[in-house]
């Protein structure tokens, strides 16, 4: 009999600490669902205390999922953590996450504490915790650097307080496996209690290592991995949930684990989160990336086509590739369509909303004959980044490119309800139709990233575009999809610019106590 392996999902927590990677409500249930599809045993749905948005988001993942503890993250005060519990309280199954840094140089520099008011500011948080649910988490944060030592001591104590998971995380993504592995055991040697409780860890990806870390914690005896689809994260990313799950499950002759997840939802998750966020996933990217089941050499596909197995250690099926089936066309009725949606977890709150997707995706069906999953996808998310209501919102546009002329843009947007007309000329199309947009807008925001990436195959294929903005420290991602990339540019030009307009300001968790 294997170990069950605790698949903890921090996406919607530390995966939105990337920069520009923020979600709505909306966005975050739809993840949430996803993650409870795939069978996620604990969905970090984000730190309640950031922001009243955060924690609406929080409460309203915890009110539908039934299937996955629903976890806010919470810093050691009083504050974070009532607000975590009243954010997680809904849930089925709630845990409240609560962490303190326990470094020398967190705890000198930037708590201005001593190991002493650590420790008695951890217990408290514990017990604090309790009051909501039995279900409490206590991270050491910046454990990598730690005294070892200062590490039991701590932990004993929390486990005395009431925490049940205890996870030991590598902030700055610092380790390397072997050492990794031996602070785990360590810590699982040293500490009293340690029977009782499940430990688990926390990897960054700075030295890109942190799968590696994760997994040699594994077999150090971890039974919870926290981790993220397509291993966004903070800086450089923590551990990759798809590569954490595969690899135990493809060497499950060397992990004396298992974990529940169903990995045929582990390729709609990754393109779900790519599409949400805008952060696109490298070709390249094991398990979810576009070639990671493509052979390109010769001797290859012909050594494949012989026997799948003289080059493939996992099917791409079983993660999820093959999903990628022609769902609707055209003559699709509005029944079909609504069906499709749901089989994806996608619910519209109000029959407005789904009348006016199923008015685009008609549009869509008229233009491209064959509509995918991640068609359906784009769709439901450009009607839920373009409410009616919206700051700006994109009325007409026009673009005139010819050869050897200066290509020429005209725009037309409602600005708060009032329709604003302007021209411009610019260096390509999509140039002159932001320039147009500019000399309505005037937002003063720097263009950080934009790039165009196809939902699907072919050349009638939407374009999915993502733009980054930057303005006064705040970084913001927009996206939109069409058959037009000019279109589908204004349309993400303008998603970034109505978070740059409505956004609140968000605390980072990390940022202080
Ligand atoms: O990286 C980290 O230490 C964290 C903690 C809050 C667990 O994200
Ligand atoms: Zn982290």
């Amino acid at each position: 009999m294997k170990d069950h392996l605790v698949i903890f999902d921090t996406t919607l927590r530390d995966g939105e600490q990337s920069p520009g990677a923020s979600m709505t409500k909306e966005e975050k249930l739809r993840v949430a669902r996803q993650l409870e599809r795939m069978r996620v045993d604990v969905i970090e749905a984000g730190f309640a205390a950031a922001s009243p948005g955060d924690f609406d988001a929080i409460k309203a993942i915890a009110e539908v999922v039934k299937e996955s503890a629903v976890c806010s993250l919470a810093r050691a005060n009083e504050n974070d953590i009532r607000r975590a519990g009243e954010a997680v309280r809904p849930a089925a199954r709630s845990r409240i996450h609560t962490f303190i840094a326990t470094s020398p140089i967190h705890m000198e520099k930037k708590l201005r504490m001593s190991p002493d008011q650590v420790v008695e500011v951890a217990i408290k948080a514990v017990r604090w915790a309790r009051e909501y649910t039995d279900d409490v988490e206590f991270s050491a944060e910046d454990a990598v650097r730690s005294d070892i030592d200062f590490l039991c001591r701590i932990f004993d104590e929390v486990i005395k307080a009431g925490a049940k998971t205890i996870n030991v995380p590598d902030t700055v993504g610092y380790s390397i496996p072997s050492v990794w592995g031996e602070r785990m055991k360590t810590l699982i040697e040293r500490v009293s209690g340690a029977d009782k409780v499940i430990w688990s860890t926390h990897c960054h990806n700075d030295l890109g290592m942190a799968v590696a870390n994760s997994l040699s914690a594994v077999l150090a005896g971890a039974r919870q991995v926290e981790c993220t689809i397509n291993g966004l994260g903070e800086r450089a990313g923590n551990a990759s949930l798809e590569e954490v799950v595969m690899a135990v499950r493809t060497r499950g002759d060397l992990f004396p684990v298992q974990t529940r997840i169903d990995a045929t939802q582990i390729v709609p998750a990754s393109k779900l989160i790519a599409q949400i966020t805008g952060y696109a996933v490298q070709p390249n990217k094991a398990i979810v990336g576009a070639n990671a089941f493509a052979h390109e050499s010769g001797i290859h596909q012909d050594g494949v086509l012989k026997h799948r197995e003289t080059y493939e250690i996992m099917r791409a099926e079983d993660v999820g590739w093959a999903q990628n089936k022609l769902v609707l066309g055209k003559h699709s009725g509005r029944n079909a369509f609504k069906s499709r949606l749901s089989e994806l977890g996608i619910v519209l709150d109000t029959e407005e909303a789904l009348n006016a997707t199923f008015a685009r995706f008609k549009d869509l069906a008229d233009k491209k004959h064959e509509i995918f999953d991640e068609d359906l996808q784009a769709l439901v998310s450009d009607e839920t980044l373009a409410p009616a209501g919206e700051h700006y919102k994109l009325v007409y546009s026009r673009v005139c490119s010819e050869t050897g002329e200066t290509p020429k843009a005209d725009v037309t947007l409602t600005v708060g309800g009032v329709e604003k007309t302007a021209s411009a000329v610019g260096g390509g199309p999509v140039d002159a139709t932001f320039k147009a947009i500019e000399s309505i807008v005037a937002s003063g925001s720097e263009l950080m990233l934009y790039s165009v990436n196809a939902i699907t195959t072919g050349t009638d294929a939407q374009g999915e575009v993502t733009v980054r903005l930057s303005k006064g420290g705040r970084i913001v991602n927009g996206n939109g999809a069409d058959t037009d990339i000019v279109i589908a540019s204004a349309r993400s030009y303008l998603n970034a610019l109505n978070k740059l307009h409505s956004s609140l300001e968000k605390v980072n968790p990390q940022a202080d106590v």
